[in-house]
């Protein structure tokens, strides 16, 4: 057991806390909402490539497949296939507003749990699905899941966690998310060849994430800050008792007990959200998340191994390297969960833009002179597209990939915190469906060019980090308005002159 101390300068930053087993479990339970997600992300792009299931549910894809025109870049361009894969998405995006009430009204650990069931539910219907509808309709109720999920357990990492730990023990949640993503990718591998339901199996096998999140939600404690905002203020500090690992929690306790009497001041979050206070955490929530999925990590994620079959690897060296990148994606997810409380979120930001810039750009251009519409890569070019693809993906790993959330969910005061992170859900939700729904048709359109839109977006946000976004490393979540917006050149401006920090001090 450890006592560390806060290493913020602040009088508030440095509360003090303990890190007890009781709470390690609690951060892995909780962060297993991330294995539902990541698990979904890889799981549905196999699938969809499955003969089997193609047959089941979509015969006319499946007779097209066999028929396709030979151009490298377009042949599995398919608006049907790409929304099995997106839909799920518009679902979460919708699920997200309702679950930042759930979060507000029931509670974190509540709004995990239905995350669960959501989840385990969707896994039966989908694994026993006999026709499109019901299959559409497991979609919808993972999509629900996701939601619920995305939207309570970065919340309750980033609330639970004593602030100069913070970034780490919410990357947790990210982590989850590659391995998530990985199994689905060995999940697919594995059942590629089981007829005739290979599929039922690997969307089956999405209840076994949802079942541990579940067990989790039962071991788990609701956080404080959620207890004494619904007036729970004996238990609230027993909870913060808990998770600091110590009785004397007293001044971090008065912080959280004064949020809470702000935000009870706000009665509708929503509106309070559309204020001009709320438009620095807003604008950074929404952004961040926007050029998340604006480095195209998701047409890698979902659809590597077409891509690598673009490239002219046969079928199982595609899936292969599948596996490899996502070996990659986890393993340097570990790198910012190590970094990102010491170096902070813009160093690894900015660095990571240089390296996505890099990859992006060099494999852009060999595919730009090498890759024509029919024919292959060589192999020697091929490998080192392969090389740059997982240096690209290692980079978002330790950066924009964990940095999505933990920013949005350390930026809000307590008031619009649900409400804003749900701004930041729902945005991931909507780049996600389209990226999903639109690469294919983007790199039957664009061509190598795909790469070259991508580096685009990518200087773009590297001079929004640059300029707009502030350092929130050690600082705590509930002192985030007068040591990070009131003191930033661009964003004071949005601030009203006297605050808390006045009173507090
Ligand atoms: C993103 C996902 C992405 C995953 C890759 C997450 O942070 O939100 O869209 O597929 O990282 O690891």
């Amino acid at each position: 057991m450890t006592v560390v101390d806060g290493s913020s300068s602040s009088s508030a930053g440095n509360f003090k806390s303990k890190t007890t087993a009781y709470v390690v479990v609690c951060w892995i339970f909780a962060a297993m909402g991330g294995l539902m997600f990541g698990y979904d992300i890889g799981i549905s792009g196999g699938v969809s490539a499955m003969d089997d299931f193609l047959v089941k549910f979509f015969p006319n894809v499946y007779a097209r497949k066999l028929t396709v025109h030979e151009d490298n870049y377009c042949k599995y361009d398919d608006q049907m296939l790409q929304l099995f894969t997106s839909s799920l998405y518009l679902a979460a995006l919708v699920a997200s507003f309702g679950a930042s009430k759930a979060c507000t009204i029931l509670g974190r650990r509540p709004t995990i749990r239905l995350a669960s069931v959501f989840f385990i539910v969707a896994a039966l219907i989908s694994a026993l699905a006999p026709n499109k509808i019901l299959l559409i309709l497991g979609r919808i109720l993972f999509g629900i899941g996701v939601g619920f999920g995305n939207e309570s357990v970065p919340l309750f990492l980033s609330e639970v966690a004593p602030p100069h730990h913070r970034g780490a023990v919410n990357i947790l949640f990210q982590l989850f998310v590659t391995i998530g993503i990985l199994i689905a990718n060995l999940v697919n591998f594995a059942v590629a060849n089981v007829h005739p339901f290979g599929w039922r199996i690997a969307l089956g096998v999405a209840g076994v994430p949802g079942l541990f999140l579940c067990i989790g939600s039962f071991v788990i404690m609701e956080t404080p800050s959620s207890l004494i905002e619904r007036g729970y203020e004996t238990e609230g500090r027993q909870a913060l008792q808990k998770v600091r690992g110590m009785d004397d929690v007293e001044r971090e306790l008065e912080y959280i007990k004064h949020a809470c009497e702000q935000a009870k001041k706000v009665k509708q979050p929503f509106k309070k959200l559309m204020q001009r206070e709320s438009v620095p955490p807003l604008t950074i929530a929404i952004w961040i998340q926007i050029f998340q999925q604006f480095t195209g990590i998701n047409a890698i994620m979902f659809y590597a191994p077409v891509l690598f079959q673009t490239m002219g690897f046969r079928n199982d060296g595609a899936l292969l390297s599948a596996v490899i990148t996502g070996i990659v994606n986890v393993l340097s997810t570990f790198v910012s969960i190590v970094a990102v409380d010491k170096l902070g979120r813009r160093k690894l930001l900015l660095q990571a833009c240089v390296q996505m810039l890099i990859c992006l750009v060099g494999s852009g251009v060999i595919l730009q002179l090498h890759l024509k519409s029919v024919g292959t890569l060589d192999s020697k070019l091929a490998t080192i597209v392969v090389v740059l693809v997982c240096l690209f993906v290692m980079s978002f790993a330790w950066s924009w990939g964990p940095m999505g959330w933990l920013i949005p969910s350390e930026v809000f005061p307590l008031e619009t915190r649900t409400a804003g992170f749900a701004f930041a859900v729902s945005t991931n939700m909507l780049l996600t469906f389209i990226i999903a729904q639109a690469f294919l048709s983007m790199l039957c359109h664009m061509r190598a060019g795909i790469f070259f839109f991508f580096a685009a977006w990518v200087v773009v946000m590297g001079v929004f980090v640059f300029f707009l976004l502030p350092e929130t490393k050690g600082i705590a979540i509930d002192e985030m308005a007068d040591r990070v917006w009131k003191v930033h050149p661009v964003w004071k401006r949005f601030m009203p002159k006297e605050g808390k920090g006045a009173e507090m001090t």
